[in-house]
């Protein structure tokens, strides 16, 4: 195991697979402590861990705060509505207020990709992206990834089909770069207008318009909603045809009865998925969720050398 270098958890693209093997091997021992307050670790006593969500989360942030506690962290959640931010307050003049208060890392999601490269320079925390824009989401791809690597002990030539918005999706950007770093195949498919353009020389994967195609070459589909709130008009014709063409429901089990779901959540029940195939024993959609927790234990503790 390498030693982890890193102060800030940028993107999946700054890491090495041997730091998010480290960062797997951390979470795995994390695991038997992350469903339950009754065993706290000291690893992150005396360290204060501020979470800034400017978009709506319910995994990501209560997973971070839950991290942090089990840790024995002090949490602070920062609420922009009601902050100095409505007095014209700059984001960077009240991450430096929080800085000098005690800070010690910063977890921040924002609508504005980049944002955490930019605080990056002006401050000596860690900073932790949980989400900018359409750009990463690397501790969504890390419990993804981490998920898989539980399940099929290497990723080494596993095949994973990104199913839906590709192109507003972070989780898809985040998931392909890691997916990459361990020697994965990686397809997607949705409408072409939701597919970024030449997405196969790009990001080097293939792409499928089929569903039924994208299902017989997969051995795992994830997922995504449809970004709304990201999304210009005229995209999908409707939802009920996106769900006729493109939906995962039962009739993937006909075409391929071993191929695995997954799901980063929040899930648009007869969108995207219907709740049957989301609650089948070949989904993994409750497993991510608690591996998010030991995912992010994993990454804080690291991050700030418990
Ligand atoms: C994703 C996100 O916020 O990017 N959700 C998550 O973090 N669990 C995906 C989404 O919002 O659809």
């Amino acid at each position: 195991m390498t030693a982890f270098q890193h102060r800030h958890l940028l993107g999946i693209e700054d890491l090495s697979r041997a730091d998010v093997e480290q960062i797997f091997h951390r979470a795995e021992a994390y695991l038997p402590y992350c469903r339950s307050a009754l065993y706290r670790l000291a690893d992150l006593r005396g360290k204060t861990v501020v979470l800034a969500f400017f978009e709506p989360s319910t995994r990501t942030r209560v997973s971070f705060e839950l991290a942090a506690r089990r840790l024995s962290a002090d949490v602070v959640s920062f609420q922009a509505l009601g902050s100095s931010l409505a007095k014209g307050e700059s984001l960077l003049d009240t991450v430096q207020t929080l800085e000098a208060m005690g800070m010690d890392a910063l977890v921040i999601r924002h609508p504005a990709a980049g944002i955490s490269w930019l605080l990056r320079e002006h401050v000596s925390c860690s900073i932790i992206n949980a989400g900018d824009g359409q750009h990463e989401h690397p501790t969504q791809a890390l419990l993804d990834g981490f998920t898989l690597w539980r399940h099929f002990g290497q990723l080494q030539g596993l095949r994973v089909c990104l199913i839906g918005d590709i192109l507003h999706s972070r989780v898809a950007r985040s998931n392909i770069a890691l997916l990459h770093l361990f020697g994965a195949e990686v397809g997607v498919c949705g409408p072409l207008t939701l597919i970024p353009r030449n997405v196969e020389q790009i990001f080097g994967v293939r792409l499928f318009t089929d569903l039924q195609e994208a299902v017989r070459w997969a051995d795992v589909l994830n997922v995504l909603r449809l970004q709304w709130e990201r999304m210009e008009s005229g995209l999908v014709p409707s939802v009920e045809e996106y769900h006729r063409w493109f939906g995962i429901t039962a009739r993937v089990f006909e075409w391929k009865a071993d191929v695995w779901i997954m799901h980063p959540g929040p899930v648009n029940y007869g969108v995207e998925l219907t709740p049957d195939v989301a609650l089948s024993p070949r989904s993994f959609i409750r497993q991510q969720v608690t591996h998010g927790v030991a995912i992010r234990m994993a990454v804080l503790s690291l991050l700030l050398g418990g």
